[in-house]
């Protein structure tokens, strides 16, 4: 595992004969929108030429993505993988073309991990914990029926986010996780099934926390916590992952009580690692990990969003 570094000393010249082919998952949060602006300008600091094929939300469109990538010759295929599986073949082909594959921000199950050179991730089971962690501190001995809201089915954070979280509830007697459903890492999605999870208990009342695995969801459910009548942050204590610009608003409205960072800038350390291998034939770590911090209102969200902007948001 290596911590990020910055922009490598590699020549411009060098950097500039490179293409690298991003298949981009789509559009569907604020992190995300921020990692494909950041992605860009990590290129363009480089000198590195990018194509982004945007696959909204579809494996077989980021299948279509790679083989075309593979037929143009790009230098580097970087690839943020939708789901976990499914992978082997289409890397594969990228292999046999002797193209190397950077995993950015989610990770794959495969047999074979010499597929892809290198994946830069944070770690997402342990973003579950902190998130866990945060609560079962925060609430006590008391009584904490949660709700949960899934990210989208099958992808690496929502498998691992899920599972940090849950060994925290395992261990706490007071902790007990009443529902959960995906909300598919979307703000009208985290709005709708919190509806529902609000309907379903009664009302509400006797929801003591939210824990979404991402931010844009707990914004969605913010609001329909808001509109079923209750204090969001207050009756319902609401805890989430990503750390954008938005949870700070409600976190200075007393709407959210914490986030767990994660960087947009995954490509950064991804470009400085294929010029490396490029140039010197260095052979990066399997794992390139980037930090998770936590943030709560004692953390000034007013200074926390204006430190945001700029960053891609
Ligand atoms: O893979 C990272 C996750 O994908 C982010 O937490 C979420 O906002 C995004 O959609």
């Amino acid at each position: 595992v290596l911590a990020v570094a910055g922009l490598s000393a590699i020549s411009a010249a060098q950097a500039a004969d490179l293409t690298v082919g991003f298949s981009q998952i789509g559009s569907e949060s604020g992190w995300r929108a921020a990692e494909t602006t950041v992605t860009k300008s990590e290129a363009g600091a480089r000198g590195i030429t990018l194509k982004i094929a945007d696959a909204q939300q579809k494996q077989e469109n980021q299948i279509k993505a790679i083989r075309s990538f593979v037929a143009q010759g790009v230098d580097a295929i970087f690839v943020a993988p939708v789901v976990a599986t499914g992978w082997d073949t289409v890397l594969s082909e990228a292999k046999d073309a002797e193209i190397p594959v950077v995993l950015l921000d989610r990770s794959i199950e495969t047999a074979n991990p010499d597929l892809y050179l290198t994946a830069v991730t944070s770690d997402t089971v342990h973003e579950g914990r902190v998130a866990g962690e945060w609560l079962a501190k925060t609430v006590g001995d008391r009584d904490c029926p949660i709700v949960e809201l899934q990210g989208t089915v099958g992808s690496s954070p929502a498998i691992n986010r899920k599972k940090g979280f849950d060994e925290v509830v395992a261990a706490h007697d007071n902790l007990k996780l009443i529902r959960s459903q995906t909300g598919d890492f979307t703000r009208a999605k985290g709005k709708e099934v919190m509806e529902s999870f609000l309907k379903a208990e009664g009302g509400g009342k006797s929801i003591c926390a939210l824990y979404a695995h991402n931010d844009d969801m707990a914004v969605g459910a913010i609001q329909a916590i808001k509109e079923a009548g209750l204090k969001p942050g207050q009756d319902i204590l609401v805890v989430s992952i990503d750390a954008v610009p938005d949870i700070f608003k409600a976190m200075m409205d007393g709407e959210a009580n914490a986030t767990v960072e994660l960087t947009p800038n995954m490509a950064g350390p991804a470009f400085d690692a294929i010029l490396a291998y490029k140039d010197k034939g260095t052979v990066p770590p399997k794992w390139i990990q980037t930090d998770s911090k936590l943030y709560t209102q004692a953390d000034d969200p007013a200074a926390v969003y204006k430190s945001k902007q700029g960053l891609g948001y």
